[in-house]
């Protein structure tokens, strides 16, 4: 098991996650804005990878560090509990059905999530693509470890408050896609 608290010897409080992090502009912001938390970034897209290490590098960061790899390599070497945000922002649709199994947000995945987060942790899924969007609501609700925060009927239509646009997310935009935001929440019970 990886210790994560020793890979931050700064940071103080929180350890969150984000998985597929593209060209790294939310997760260096995020970074920037909360220097107490360390943040984990998982991307296979090496360009990416460059990407953020430039954010890093121009803004002096020292609360982020980079697994540049599949993330689902990652996830069974975290301990029990020690993430308290994991963002999924955006993931690849997969939209086939054939191609279904490929989806980040699965019942493998969410699983190894489980585990990984704390009660109350936040899992931050966003996506611009009706078959996922349709695909996250099917998998994460019936899960028995996450529960789903709604706060009124237009809710998964606004970004949550602290949310940074990210690349995708802006081409999406520009192409006439609106993003749909869910926020679950890990259940105190472990399941
Ligand atoms: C559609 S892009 C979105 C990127 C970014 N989140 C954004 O919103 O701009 C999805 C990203 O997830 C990465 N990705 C997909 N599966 C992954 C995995 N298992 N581990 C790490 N990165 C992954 C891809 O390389 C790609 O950069």
């Amino acid at each position: 098991m990886i210790d994560v608290r020793a890979l931050f010897p700064q940071t103080t409080t929180d350890i969150w996650l984000e998985i597929g992090f593209g060209a790294g502009e939310h997760l260096a912001t995020q970074a920037a804005r909360n220097p107490d938390v360390g943040i984990i970034g998982g991307e296979v897209f090496i360009n990416g990878v460059a990407s953020l290490v430039r954010y890093v590098d121009a803004q002096s960061l020292k609360n982020i560090r980079i697994f540049n790899d599949d993330v689902r390599l990652l996830l069974p070497a975290l301990p029990d509990g020690c993430l308290s945000r994991v963002f999924v922002l955006f993931p690849d649709p997969w939209p086939k059905v054939r191609h279904a199994k490929r989806r980040f947000i699965g019942p493998q995945n969410l699983n190894h999530l489980a585990r990984v987060m704390r009660p109350g942790a936040e899992l931050r899924i966003a996506s611009d693509h009706p078959v996922y969007i349709q695909w996250v609501m099917e998998q994460v609700p019936p899960h028995p470890a996450f529960t789903w925060q709604v706060t009124g009927p237009e809710d998964w239509a606004t970004a949550p408050p602290d949310h940074v646009e990210t690349r995708y997310q802006l081409k999406a935009g520009k192409e006439g896609r609106k993003p749909a935001f869910f926020r679950f929440f890990r259940t105190a019970a472990r399941a």
